[in-house]
């Protein structure tokens, strides 16, 4: 990567490749299966529609897990970058569980929703929740039984499209971290970050689907390779 000294603005986009050290699976395993489910078979309004027992206690199963996992050295990583950068920074996820969080990350945004969230389909509130679903709960705003995972589903509009954006436009660094590049908007902030004159990082086990769109690809794990990225801005 060329001269560093002339970042300020910084965005980072980080996606399950991440959280994989920590024993969080990934959705694209080699056999194409997201935890033996096919994804459309769990992760769209119509697979919700058709049988909501089973896209319920697929997110509830994958909210209870959250409880035997941790951050790990990159979650920290980007927490102490965030933390010390005095320019502008904004930690991007489309990740649902909680480790960006708990590492201590500020400026993150989850754009594809939360697991330890709930979306009332009555009345539109998202409440902090870290129990079940499937059960039928009262939202504890109206009391209606109409809670589901606050996850963006294929075909929904992801949270915080305009703040992303705008940082986007005004960053001189963006670096990918963990992501496969297959699931858009995601994998076109690269492209809107470039056109706005930033220079652009990819930190991933394999090259993803986009690595020719970097300036630079590195190829590793992140719990080595974010860490040591993170040491030499410093
Ligand atoms: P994927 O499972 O598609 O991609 C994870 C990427 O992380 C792959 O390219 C792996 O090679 C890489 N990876 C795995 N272990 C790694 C490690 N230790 N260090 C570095 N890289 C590693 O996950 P996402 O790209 O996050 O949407 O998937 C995007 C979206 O698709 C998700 O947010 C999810 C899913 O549908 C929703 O839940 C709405």
């Amino acid at each position: 990567m060329g001269q560093m000294d002339n970042i300020r603005n910084i965005v980072i986009l980080t996606g399950a490749g991440v959280s994989a050290e920590s024993g969080v699976a990934t959705f694209r395993g080699p056999d194409g299966l997201w935890e033996g489910h096919r994804v459309e078979d769990v992760a769209t309004p119509e697979a919700f529609m058709r049988d909501p027992h089973l896209v319920q206690k697929f997110y509830d199963e994958r909210r209870a897990k959250l409880k035997t996992v941790q951050p790990n050295a990159v979650h920290m990583a980007l927490a102490r970058l965030d933390a010390e950068w005095k320019g502008e920074f904004l930690l991007v996820t489309q990740n649902v569980d909680d480790l960006h969080d708990r590492a201590g990350s500020q400026r993150l945004l989850h754009m594809h929703g939360e697991l330890n969230s709930a979306l009332c389909l009555a009345c539109d509130i998202r409440s902090a929740w870290n129990g079940t679903l499937a059960d039928g709960p009262p939202c504890p705003a109206c009391g209606a039984q109409a809670l589901r995972p606050d996850i963006v589903w294929f075909g929904e509009m992801p949270y915080h499209m305009e703040r992303i954006e705008a940082a986007l436009a005004a960053c001189d660094l963006f670096v990918s971290i963990g992501t496969s590049g297959a699931v858009y908007p995601a994998a076109g902030f690269v492209q809107t970050a470039r056109a706005c004159g930033a220079q652009t990082l990819e930190i991933n086990l394999d090259p993803s689907e986009g690595s020719h769109l970097f300036d630079e690809s590195r190829q590793g794990e992140a719990g080595t390779l974010v860490p040591e990225w993170v040491e030499s801005l410093f």
